[in-house]
């Protein structure tokens, strides 16, 4: 396993869409293993496989206390329900923080890296997850989503709740 460079901000590739991933070989493995070991460096609750620059349909998350990372090859969200706003960031954006609604609760349908079709539920900070990381596969970001920018200390004091 190696920890890859994540892109940031200004790099093009955040803003293209991702191709499907056909072959779940060796390569893949080493891709899916190579994020999971990137992600944990970073402290992350989510990477997709753009910010370490490849454009396929491929994301880890790590949203669910106990639990290891999981990972959504070619993921689609089919159902979502309620709504969260929240603060939220991304590895590609350091020190950036946004105001972001999004659903309480997703069905995501995904591969594994060996290509079996599966369905996982997310709440709360997993929902937004989900829906980040697969906003990442088609060529969004959440600064295009959020209703207007946090500062750092908005976020680490959880006064952005106020007010609103
Ligand atoms: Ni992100």
């Amino acid at each position: 396993m190696a920890i890859r460079n994540i892109v940031t901000e200004g790099d093009p590739i955040l803003g293209k869409p991702c191709r499907r991933v056909e072959k779940f070989d060796a390569r893949l493995h080493q891709l899916i293993d190579d994020m999971r070991e990137t992600l944990a460096d970073a402290q992350g609750a989510g990477l997709a496989a753009p910010q370490v620059g490849v454009l396929r349909q491929i994301c880890v998350v790590d949203a669910v206390e106990g639990d290891g990372p999981v990972e959504l090859v070619n993921p689609e969200i089919l159902y979502e329900e309620g709504e969260q706003t929240g603060p939220e960031g991304c590895l590609s954006f350091p020190d950036q923080w946004g105001l972001v609604t999004r659903p309480m609760r997703v069905t995501v349908r995904a591969q594994d890296r060996y290509g079996q079709w599966f369905q996982m539920d997310g709440e709360e900070l997993c929902a937004r997850c989900f829906c980040h990381e697969i906003d990442h596969l088609h060529g969004a970001v959440f600064l295009q989503k959020m209703s207007r920018r946090l500062t750092t200390e908005e976020v680490e004091s959880g006064s952005w709740a106020e007010g609103d």
